[in-house]
């Protein structure tokens, strides 16, 4: 029986170590978005490799990262789970949208100046193509809504862009996505910078709270985040660094964020913390006991599974695309 929901694309990347703003921003949405549509979440080893990676640990985070979603409440027997290079289709499709997309576009993608540094000369190739490959992820299952944080923006309006090109030179073939971008918690900060986002690859381990770190970590790294200068605990645009963990705490409690404030009224940044520290802790602890739940065998049964249904869906966009360009 073929499902009348609309359907939901998301990714991320089994590089570094996943933290709480994945979760905040992107995670916890899927989650919430899996009962009402037909979702595809995969791990988007492809992308990976745009910067270098050990071939040994990439093979290890890849499945780590399937552990990860499962632990965050991904439910296989709602939602697909697969690794991207399983659907061969998403590096075909990607060939076909690279045609049809402009160097001047993909140069004004904000995350290939950061990740390249600037450094056009040095950057790769596969750096700055990055985005079609993410187009073709999203494209390749007609895809209604694509739950991120606010980093993966432009790539969403690349990949409308993309789309809407393509239907208008070959026919209708793609369904036009929405971005879903929390109106909260769509930028978690760094804890040692508020200007900056909590990012994997971010140096400063300091800055970012990992899904996989021990309540002593946790501890530590928010008794050493830096805060604003003034004692309330309130939303102030002038405050980010408070904002931040206060748009944690909102976040990670389901208080509101009225009742959040309330909450605080009269304590100080040190109670603060503390409190912050537990419910943090409070999340992560059975999250953490979650990541081990299933044996490597169901594991990669999740993923065979999760890869075949994908693969069903994404060749015969695939065959259309091939068809309506002549290729086929
Ligand atoms: P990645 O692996 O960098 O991040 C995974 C998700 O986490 C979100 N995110 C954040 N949200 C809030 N605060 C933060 N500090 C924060 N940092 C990251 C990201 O926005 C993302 O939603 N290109 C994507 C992966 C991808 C993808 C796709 C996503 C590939 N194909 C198709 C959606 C649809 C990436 O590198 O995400």
């Amino acid at each position: 029986m073929t499902s009348q929901k609309e359907r939901i694309f998301s990714g991320a990347q089994p590089t570094g170590q996943l933290h709480i703003g994945n979760y905040l921003g992107a995670l916890k949405n899927w989650v919430a978005l899996q009962d009402e549509y037909e979702a595809f979440y995969c791990i988007v080893n492809l992308h990976a490799i745009t910067l270098p990676q050990d071939p040994k640990t990439l093979r290890e985070k890849t499945l780590d990262l399937a552990r990860i979603y499962l632990a965050a409440g991904v439910d296989p027997e709602k939602s697909t789970i697969f690794i991207q290079s399983d659907v061969p289709e998403h590096a075909e499709l990607t060939w076909v949208l690279s045609c049809v997309s402009r160097m001047g576009e993909l140069e004004r993608m904000t995350q290939f100046k950061d990740k390249g540094k600037g450094n056009r000369e040095r950057a790769g190739v596969g750096l700055f193509t990055y985005p079609v490959l993410m187009a073709a992820d999203i494209l390749l299952y007609q895809t209604e809504l694509v739950p991120i944080g606010k980093d993966q923006k432009q790539h969403l309006e690349l990949t409308r862009d993309l789309a809407e090109r393509f239907n208008r030179d070959f026919g209708e073939t793609f369904k036009v996505p929405e971005p879903f971008i929390p109106p909260v918690g769509a930028s978690i900060k760094s804890l040692q910078d508020p200007e900056k986002k909590m990012s994997k690859s971010d140096e400063n381990v300091n800055g970012s709270i990992f899904l996989l770190d021990g309540a002593d970590t946790v501890t530590k790294k928010i008794k050493r985040a830096v805060t604003d200068s003034g004692t309330t605990i309130e939303f102030d645009d002038s405050r980010p660094a408070i904002g931040n963990l206060l748009t944690m705490y909102h976040l990670l409690t389901g208080k509101t964020i009225d009742e959040s404030v309330e909450h605080f009224r009269g304590k100080g940044y040190g109670a603060f913390k503390t409190e912050l520290a537990e419910v943090t802790i409070e999340f992560l602890k059975p999250f953490q006991e979650r990541v081990n739940q299933y044996d490597d065998a169901t594991l990669s049964g999740i993923l065979s599974t999760g890869a075949k249904k994908a693969r069903s869906i994404a060749a015969q966009t695939l065959g259309d695309v091939y068809k309506k360009t002549g290729i086929r």
